[in-house]
């Protein structure tokens, strides 16, 4: 007996970040998170519930996957097991429309693809609430990726996994655009599960961080629900130089940037002192994403276009939520 769920899920890019966790196990994080979602980046799963197979196989863009990384879906699709009842194994292919591992948040889409097509193909029919805790527990940023347009992802309380989850804020369709500025599309150098770890157990300005998200998740929501544009844009840039400047304060310090991520932070303040505005957030890599206008997105990718190649610059609008895709 066969049972196939297909999902489309799209990247998200935090403005408010998540870097740190209290409860490893569930994934539960040290303060509440806000993000974007992307229309440019996603990835398309497929998951068959197969009788007839004795394990679980994945394929990632057509390429089998080993032990290890099997693994981490096996456990991801025991959460959806347990709650149907059954054991059946299934064979899982998935296509990354993202470039892996560049710090452009590909766990998130993965994740998030992956909790959508099981749900579908094990008949849970879980609402999209219970579908974020539990894309949660594959990686924390996807638990935001089940929605789209601005979305906010509760700290929850205690180790209460229910109580962590997402909503959706606002459909960001009034101006919004993000540019990818791909500096160095290779793998992560280290992960971001082992960086905030190494985070919280040696930077001193830890508690710090927490102390200012949880203040600035207040102030954005309140520039977002006005459409302030510069507001939004100072908190989102400011939020993400204080999770890299926890980072480099651990011990030993953590730093994901490369020389070509300065130069495009420079680049985009220049191109803000034209009177553009724009402003910058990075993650878990040395790619440099710039929050800014849609309707100023030509202009300013011109100006970008002066430093950096066509290939480097990726636009994108407003992504999303989750959806499941035709079965033929
Ligand atoms: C810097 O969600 O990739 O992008 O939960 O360990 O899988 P795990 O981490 P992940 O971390 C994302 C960190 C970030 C900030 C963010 O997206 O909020």
């Amino acid at each position: 007996m066969k049972s196939i769920g297909r999902c489309r899920a799209h990247t998200n890019i935090a403005l408010i970040k998540y870097w740190g966790k209290r409860n490893e196990e569930l994934f539960l994080p040290m303060n509440s998170s806000l993000s974007l979602t992307l229309d440019a980046f996603y990835t398309d799963t497929e998951v068959t519930l197969d009788s007839t197979l004795d394990s679980d196989v994945f394929f990632l863009d057509n390429v089998k996957q080993g032990d290890k990384e099997t693994a981490k879906i096996t456990n991801f699709l025991n959460l959806f097991r347990n709650r149907a009842n059954i054991e059946t194994k299934a064979c899982i292919k998935s296509y990354n429309h993202v470039p892996t591992a560049a710090g452009l948040a590909s766990s998130a889409s993965a994740f998030s693809a992956l909790a959508g097509a099981t749900n579908q193909a094990t008949g849970l029919n879980l609402d999209l609430k219970t579908l974020s805790t539990l894309a949660r527990q594959g990686s924390g940023s996807a638990t935001r990726s089940i929605y789209g347009g601005f979305v906010e992802w509760f700290m929850g309380e205690s180790d209460l996994s229910e109580s962590s989850f997402a909503i959706p804020v606002d459909d960001a369709t009034w101006d919004i655009g993000m540019i990818v500025i791909a500096v160095n599309t290779g793998r992560k150098k280290l992960s971001s599960r082992v960086g905030m770890k190494q985070t919280i157990d040696t930077s001193p300005f830890y508690s710090s961080w927490v102390e200012t998200a949880t203040k600035d998740i207040e102030k954005i929501k309140k520039a977002i629900s006005e459409k302030d544009f510069i507001t939004l844009g100072e908190i989102t840039e400011s939020n993400g130089m204080k999770m890299h400047a926890t980072m480099l304060g651990a011990f030993p310090p953590i730093s994901y940037w490369e020389p070509d991520s300065v130069k495009a932070i420079q680049k985009v303040k220049e191109i803000r002192d034209m009177g553009l505005p724009c402003y910058v957030t990075m993650d878990a890599g040395p790619n440099v994403k710039v929050l800014c206008k849609r309707s100023d997105m030509i202009e300013i990718e011109n100006k970008l276009l002066e430093d950096f190649t066509r290939d480097q610059i990726i636009p994108s609008s407003v992504g999303e939520g989750i959806k499941l895709l035709s079965q033929d």
